[in-house]
């Protein structure tokens, strides 16, 4: 075992509906987080994809499994832009956002990554991020993290191992 610092921890932040949500809030479900942000073209839509399927999968087993979406690009995922993305990949995701400071130290904390890149021909730019899925258990600690591009099945099956 490593003596590295431990990953995760609570976090306060504002949900797509203006309202401030703590990790705390969703004690005694199991919670799987996952950072992006909702100008990504490709690899956000298609693991968002795999966790709503996961949690459709999982909800026979009651609500006990709560997806929260994390923008690493708080400048411009607002409440209002969460609030249009999310329920298109399931009607139970929080959209997450806050002060650029803010979401930095919870980044930092799960040990994820993010890095705002200017396009050359244009004055927008892309934000380069890692893409775990973390599952957080029901008291709140971390649990374990999943690769980018897991499948629904796969998440779901590692869903109900850490429920049994
Ligand atoms: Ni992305």
């Amino acid at each position: 075992m490593s003596a590295k610092a431990p990953i995760g921890g609570g976090f306060t932040l504002i949900d797509q509906t203006g309202t401030s949500r703590s990790l705390s809030d969703f004690r005694g479900q199991l919670v799987l987080l996952y950072f992006g942000y909702t100008h990504c073209a490709d690899v956000c839509p298609g693991d968002l994809r795999q966790i709503g399927d996961a949690v459709r999968a999982l909800d026979a087993t009651g609500e006990v499994v709560q997806p929260l979406f994390v923008t690493v690009d708080p400048e411009r995922d607002t409440p209002e832009v969460l609030r249009r993305y999310v329920p298109y990949f399931h009607p139970r995701l929080i959209g997450l956002t806050g002060g650029v400071e803010t979401i930095r130290n919870v980044v930092e904390r799960y040990k994820a990554y993010f890095a705002k890149v200017p396009l050359r021909n244009s004055s927008g730019y892309v934000v380069e991020h890692s893409a775990n899925i973390y599952l957080i258990g029901r008291d709140g600690a971390f649990l374990g993290s999943l690769p980018p591009g897991t499948r629904a099945g796969r998440l779901a099956e590692a869903v109900r191992q850490k429920l049994s």
